[in-house]
Parts: C-alpha cells; sequence; structure tokens
C-alpha cells in the first residue's frame, strides 16, 4: 500500500525510518508492503536516501488516489486541520501523533471518518510509545473506567525530577532539559500544563464518549514550584508531579484538572521519573492498570504511528470504531467544585500567630516542617474541601497579612 508522511521533523524521520528498516516485518504484519510515495515538507533534503519522494505541494497528495493512508506529523492547527480534514473527506486514512489537532478537533475528524468509512488513528498523540488508545478503547472495554491520572508529559517530569534528586532549581532543570533535546525550544506548552491538557483532554473524550476542549479545563504548570516546596512535599511523604486527572462524577460530570500535585511516595505514579510517562487507568473489572514507557522522543513516537498506519492497512474494509461525539463545555465540572487537599507555605512576621490564624481560616490544618526552615517561613496541609472554599480561607489569610507563597494540591490516589 502505499502511503504519505506530512512533515520531516523529529517524528516524521523516525516514521520513515521504522518503515524503511522493518520493511520485511511490517509486510508481515500489515499482510501487505507499505511504500512512501511521498514525503510533504517546505524543506529540501537532496541527500535523504528518500529525496526521490519529497513534495512541496499537498495537492500531489490528496489528487492520488493510490495513497489510501497518510500520516499527519507536521504539528500545530495550520495547516495540519485542513490538510486531515481535506485527506478524510476524500477517503483516506489518516494517522497522527499531533496532540494539538486531536484535542482541538478529534470530535469533528472523527465524525468525518465515520461517514466517509476510513479510520482516523492518533495512539501517538499520549504518552508516545505506550500503548493507551488502543488498550482504552479495545482492551479494557469491558471496564467501566471511572478515572485516569497520568504522568502525561516528560519534559516537565524530567524537570521536576532533577529538582526532587539532585536539589537543581526549576531554571537550570529546565536549561538542562533544553541542552539535552526533550524541552521544545519554546518550553510554555510543557512547563505552563497545556501539552499535559490536550492529552488529557483526549484520554477524557475517548474514556468517555464526549470531546473534551482544552479551554474548558483548569491548567497550572509547575513554572512556580521551589525546592522549598519540594522539601516540605518529601517531609510529607509525597513528591510533587505535573498530573493530568479526570474522574467521572456521579451527576455525569467530568472533574478533569491538570496541576503539579503531591504523590504519595506509596503510589507507583511516585516513582515514575525522568522523561518517562505513566498513566492509571481505574477500570472496576481490572483495579488498577498502570501504562508506563518513553512518552515522547523520534522512535518511541514513530512506533506508535506506524502501528497505526499497519492497523489502517489492515482495516481498508472494516473500519475500526473509535468515536466520541461533540462536547460542551457544561459536560465538566466548575473548577471551584471540585474537591482537593492542599499544601500551603506562606510567610509571615509573626510566624506563630499566622498558622494560629491558618487554623482559624481553614480548621484542621495540619502543619508540616522542612530541615533548613526560614524564620518567617511555615506550612500545613488542609482537610479536603472544594477548591473554591479553600481559595477564599485563604483569600482571608492573605488579608490579615499573611503572603501566601504556595498552594499546591494533593491528589488522593
Ligand atoms: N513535549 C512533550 C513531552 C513531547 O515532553 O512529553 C511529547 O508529547
Amino acid at each position: 500500500m502505499q502511503i504519505a508522511i506530512m512533515g520531516y521533523g523529529v517524528v516524521g524521520t523516525g516514521v520513515a525510518e521504522v518503515i524503511c528498516t522493518h520493511a520485511e516485518g511490517l509486510k508481515k504484519r500489515a499482510q501487505e508492503e507499505i511504500e512512501i510515495k511521498y514525503i510533504l515538507d517546505i524543506r529540501e533534503f537532496p541527500d535523504s536516501p528518500l529525496a526521490d519522494k519529497f513534495t512541496k505541494s499537498f495537492d500531489d497528495i490528496i489528487n492520488d488516489d493510490e495513497v489510501k493512508v497518510v500520516v499527519e506529523v507536521m504539528g500545530g492547527l495550520t495547516p495540519a486541520f485542513d490538510y486531515v480534514k481535506r485527506c478524510l473527506e476524500s477517503g483516506k486514512s489518516v494517522v497522527t501523533s499531533n496532540k494539538e489537532l486531536v484535542a482541538a478537533k478529534g470530535a469533528e475528524l472523527l465524525k468525518i471518518a465515520l461517514e466517509k468509512n476510513v479510520n482516523f488513528l492518533f495512539e501517538a498523540s499520549v504518552g508516545g510509545g505506550i500503548p493507551i488508545i488502543r488498550p482504552i478503547s479495545q482492551c479494557l472495554a469491558a471496564n467501566e473506567v471511572d478515572e485516569i491520572i497520568g504522568i502525561l508529559n516528560g519534559t516537565t517530569n524530567f524537570i521536576l525530577t532533577k529538582m526532587i534528586r539532585e536539589q537543581m532549581n526549576f531554571q537550570d532543570a529546565l536549561s538542562l532539559a533544553q541542552s539535552l533535546g526533550y524541552a521544545e525550544r519554546n518550553p510554555a506548552a510543557d512547563v505552563e500544563g497545556g501539552d499535559t491538557c490536550r492529552k488529557i483532554c483526549i484520554l477524557a473524550s475517548l474514556t468517555f464518549g464526549k470531546h473534551v476542549y482544552p479551554e474548558t479545563v483548569y491548567t497550572e504548570g509547575i513554572t512556580n514550584i521551589t525546592l522549598e516546596d519540594v522539601e516540605y512535599a518529601a517531609a510529607f511523604g509525597s513528591v510533587i508531579k505535573l498530573i493530568g486527572r479526570v474522574k467521572m462524577l456521579d451527576n455525569g460530570k467530568m472533574d478533569i484538572v491538570t496541576a503539579p500535585m503531591l504523590i504519595s511516595r506509596d503510589s507507583q505514579l511516585a516513582s515514575v521519573d525522568d522523561v518517562f510517562n505513566g498513566i492509571m487507568v481505574r477500570g472496576d473489572a481490572t483495579g488498577d492498570v498502570l501504562f508506563y514507557g518513553k512518552g515522547a522522543g523520534k522512535l518511541p513516537t514513530a512506533s506508535a504511528v506506524v502501528a497505526d498506519v499497519i492497523d489502517c492497512v489492515k482495516h481498508q474494509h472494516a473500519r475500526k470504531y473509535l468515536f466520541w461525539a461533540d462536547g460542551k463545555p457544561e459536560d465538566v465540572l466548575p473548577f471551584g467544585e471540585s474537591f482537593t487537599r492542599l499544601y500551603v507555605r506562606c510567610e509571615s512576621d509573626n510566624k506563630e500567630q499566622a498558622f494560629k490564624d491558618s487554623e482559624n481560616a481553614l480548621t484542621h490544618i495540619k502543619r508540616i516542617y522542612r530541615d533548613g526552615e526560614e524564620d518567617k517561613e511555615f506550612a500545613f496541609v488542609t482537610c479536603e474541601d472544594s477548591y473554591k472554599n479553600l481559595l477564599k480561607s485563604i483569600a482571608s489569610l492573605e488579608e490579615k497579612g499573611v503572603t501566601v507563597l504556595s498552594k499546591i494540591r494533593i491528589a488522593s490516589l
């Protein structure tokens, strides 16, 4: 079967490499040869062994009836959305690693794929090389899954691991991640939580059948996490991780959030370190199932893309069922109503009085200490309450002159 690859960046080169180097194995598994006919990129690659495949014109792909499967690994929405939509409309199956595209336009593209009886597959969009889309939609299909909790971004997990294990501050850890090629040149999507948010939106949409749009999800990154927070978390028996979490509530609303959280060291997620991802899926029949592996990188991501290509080739005439409907903002619980415990770090000239004020404002708080605590500094953990009540109490504390330096959710797992 003839395929086209749109985008020859890190993932695109990985896809081409896997297809060329694993040709025999892929042929066996797809029961047909997989041949690259076009690679779309605006750049020139004259020295590439695939130089004769390159085109700068999307028309070459869309107008070629021999091309039945198109791989989109350009990233971003423009022009990826337009190209993918037109491929599906013209009866070509599409495989993508583009989480931005799936999180923003998944419902619309899945609907077109259903109408045209073609496949739109995106295993690589969450967890890189970790199988997670197919396991949720197929292997765990006998379960009622009510919750997913994931460390979904390798870059931020690397940064936090450096902060926790080597007491490196956030800026130094970010610079190291960039120098090792983990972080994007513009790391905002990683460190401000947008990338994790898109991924948990895709998992929520897939699991609960309604599209969850990233704009409706409360998203907080790790840019304000300090080494002091890391030390207080350790004193509380926890580590700080950037978490994407969704839980289906009895009232039919999704409690979904992206935020740094204190994770108890007893949880398996606490030992997911460095650039690795870990995704815990809670099913009623299976109990907790944990997926672990490399969530990014050229070959892990290419592995997931090429597996989807094989599936498209094998299911040319029998579409794989993968679908969710469009969603509404009301499907998502307003973030202020979600229940959580908080870790709070404060500063005051009179810290003993300030702690008493904190006890009055929040009730049933528990003080925690770290070695080398600053004179003016104190920290505590709260009981579980709605986020809006906790914020209100913390605001009242600030009105009394207490400076609140950090407030981080504590995950109940
Ligand atoms: N920037 C992402 C990460 C790449 O660090 O996990 C994979 O989506």
